[in-house]
């Protein structure tokens, strides 16, 4: 029997579907599309057309590490976030379409300063999606991600070479704000937050494949929010446009932390689910 498109999509879905996979098609034809170079509306438009064995092969391959639940964007090996793509490996977090609120709100508070030459700052940088959004919204603006991963470095990297932001952004490793030499004029961060107990309730897909360190810092996941608001003061412009994001139910208390280290006015946005998200403030002085 000669293997087409639609049988290779039904076998991939149904592996997909038994272990537990959610949205089984959805994923079984972005992998052959992947694999074949076409669109999906090509995938559903073209089943009955015959595939080789060895895209047949590698079809398979990516179906089963599906199915042990590696992630999407690990498989495809990008993800679209604020409308660009950015290569995403298993040594970046995948970008969430949460972490938009935070470039959101910080773009509002922006204004019209996107216009002006503006510092950037982005801690724990990962895939530099953050950095990348900003910069792209603001033509004038110079960044620094700042990412403890070398891996994750050499991702930014290559993610701002593609995206033609390189000559305006340095990627860095280090330890949140040592070593940098400021002013900035907008710090942002979507620190490791999730509490350590919590851990284990993650889906397959993040506890399995996306590193602990973009996850977790440890304890009651606040600990980097307490490592970076301490250090702020040393690199901020005054005034500087301060920004986090936050995990669910975490915003009064980093607001709280915010507020203790002289960052106020300290103001919470609320993502498309009414949760806070964002939690924004401002530089000494
Ligand atoms: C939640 S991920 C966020 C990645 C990216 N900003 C995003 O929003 O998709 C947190 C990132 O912080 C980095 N990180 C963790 N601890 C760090 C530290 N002490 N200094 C710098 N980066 C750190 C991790 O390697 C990870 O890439």
């Amino acid at each position: 029997m000669t293997t087409t498109i639609k049988s290779l999509v039904q076998d991939a879905a149904q592996r997909l579907r038994v272990s537990g996979v959610e949205g089984p098609r959805r994923d079984a034809e972005l992998i052959v599309g992947h694999v074949l170079g076409l669109e999906r509306a090509q995938i559903i438009a073209r089943g009955d057309d015959p595939v080789d064995g060895a895209s047949a092969s590698r079809i398979d391959i990516l179906a089963a590490e599906r199915a042990a639940r590696r992630p999407m964007a690990q498989i495809l090996g990008r993800r679209e976030f604020w409308s660009l793509t950015f290569k995403v490996t298993g040594a970046t977090l995948d970008p969430r379409p949460d972490t938009e609120t935070l470039v959101e709100a910080v773009l509002a508070v922006i204004g019209l300063r996107r216009w002006q030459a503006l510092r950037i700052l982005d801690l724990g940088t990962g895939t530099g999606c953050i950095l990348a959004a900003l910069l792209t919204e603001c033509p004038a603006a110079q960044g620094v991600g700042v990412d403890r991963s070398p891996a994750a470095a050499a991702v930014a990297r290559e993610n701002m070479a593609a995206l033609g932001l390189d000559r305006r952004a340095a990627i860095v490793e280090g330890d949140w704000c040592a070593g940098l030499s400021g002013p900035f004029d907008v710090i942002v961060s979507n620190p490791p937050y999730i509490p350590e107990a919590d851990l284990a309730r993650l889906a397959p897909e993040v506890r399995l494949f996306e590193p602990r360190a973009a996850l977790t810092p440890g304890g009651d996941g606040l600990g980097a929010y307490r490592a970076i608001v301490g250090q702020i003061a040393m690199v901020a412009a005054p005034g500087a446009i301060v920004g986090f994001e936050v995990g669910i139910g975490q915003a009064e208390a980093v607001a709280e932390l915010m507020g203790a280290a002289g960052l106020g006015p300290v103001t919470i946005r609320p993502d498309l689910a009414g949760i806070g998200r964002a939690v924004l403030g401002r530089g000494p002085g």
